[in-house]
């Protein structure tokens, strides 16, 4: 499909560049236009009137916002700060692209959802989070939604990658420190590798562009714009997919010890915020408007995996 570049001069303002999906998006975005990705210093995204003034300061055509209060279970006990970062700063962010008629591409999450589904979600399935951090995603999609402004959320699962803080990383060190590990076998989704995210976005930013020739940017959103599952194909348990990890890393490092790896049921590893069962999602909407599909993540694992 075609695509293009932003228009001279356009800018994307990008969030949470310090995040997994915000570094790959920082390179990712660079061939399309000016990126600018202020720090938390200069854009406190748990402060409302620092978004409105950076927002406004830059007048970009895009905002990205991979930036999120992702500590799943201390937003049990933090949930001001949560919905603070995850629907305040987001309602602001669609009320000041309204006003510019900028684009915002937003991410959220699975755990949208309660996980009692049999089947992979689709995105006109019925919400309903269990967590505190499901609830404020959710708040964040429906702020934007009623902002005004041209938009698309990508909801997500399981982000990890070689850098950042994430399930792979933590599996493999302590793989290494310890006799056995016991990982949870009965919630089912799919890892979404964060570079694999990122290009996904710039490619849907540039068909965007290459589309909306002649229109205003955000009348072209009102159509495109929508609610878009993008994550990793295929689908395995936490248990599997460290599993799947240690195994891979054994084949390169025949010499190191590594942890058994078993499996215990949720039950077994009570956390203070409850998690889907199911966090399978569906892609073909992707599919169908962008020709994205998303990688497999047993794919995805031995590129990562590469890279350490
Ligand atoms: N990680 C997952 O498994 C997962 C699953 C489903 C959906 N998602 C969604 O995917 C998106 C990207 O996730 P990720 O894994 O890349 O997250 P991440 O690695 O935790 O990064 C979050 C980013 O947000 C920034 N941030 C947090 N609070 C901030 C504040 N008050 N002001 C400014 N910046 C702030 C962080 O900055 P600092 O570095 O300064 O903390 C960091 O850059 C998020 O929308 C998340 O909800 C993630």
């Amino acid at each position: 499909m075609e695509r293009s570049a932003l228009p001279a001069g356009g800018r994307i303002l990008l969030t949470g560049a310090t995040g997994q999906v915000g570094g790959e998006l920082l390179e990712t975005l660079k061939p399309l236009g000016e990126v600018v990705a202020p720090s938390r210093a200069n854009m406190d995204l748990a402060n409302t009137a620092s978004v409105r003034e950076t927002i406004r300061a830059v007048r970009p055509r895009w905002i990205v916002n991979p930036g999120a209060y992702t500590a799943v279970d201390k937003a049990e006990s933090e949930p001001e700060l949560a919905y603070a970062v995850n629907a305040e700063a987001v309602r602001v962010m669609g009320q000041e692209a309204r006003a510019i008629g900028a684009g915002v591409i937003h991410f959220s999450t699975d755990y949208v959802f309660d996980g009692s589904a049999s089947a992979p979600y689709r995105e006109t399935d019925s919400t309903r989070p269990v967590s505190v951090y499901g609830a404020s995603k959710l708040a964040g999609e429906r702020a934007l939604a009623e902002s005004g402004a041209g938009h698309m959320i990508f909801r997500t699962s399981w982000v990890y990658g070689a850098r950042g803080k994430n399930f792979l990383l933590t599996i493999l060190k302590l793989a290494r420190e310890r006799e056995r590990l016991r990982v949870v076998a009965d919630q089912y989704g799919a890892p979404t590798w964060s570079r694999d995210l990122a290009r996904m976005t710039a490619e849907v930013i540039g068909q965007c562009e290459a589309d909306v020739r002649g229109f205003e940017l955000a009348t072209f959103l009102f159509d495109t714009g929508q609610t878009y599952h993008a994550a990793g194909a295929g689908e395995t348990t936490w248990y599997g997919f460290a599993a799947e990890a240690v195994r891979l890393q054994r084949e390169k490092e025949p010499g190191t010890r590594f942890a058994a790896i078993e499996a215990i049921t949720t039950l077994e590893y009570p956390t203070p915020a409850k998690r889907p069962a199911n966090s399978r999602m569906n892609g073909a909407r992707l599919m169908e408007r962008f020709g994205w599909k998303m990688m497999d993540w047993r794919d995805s694992l031995r590129e990562v995996l590469a890279e350490l």
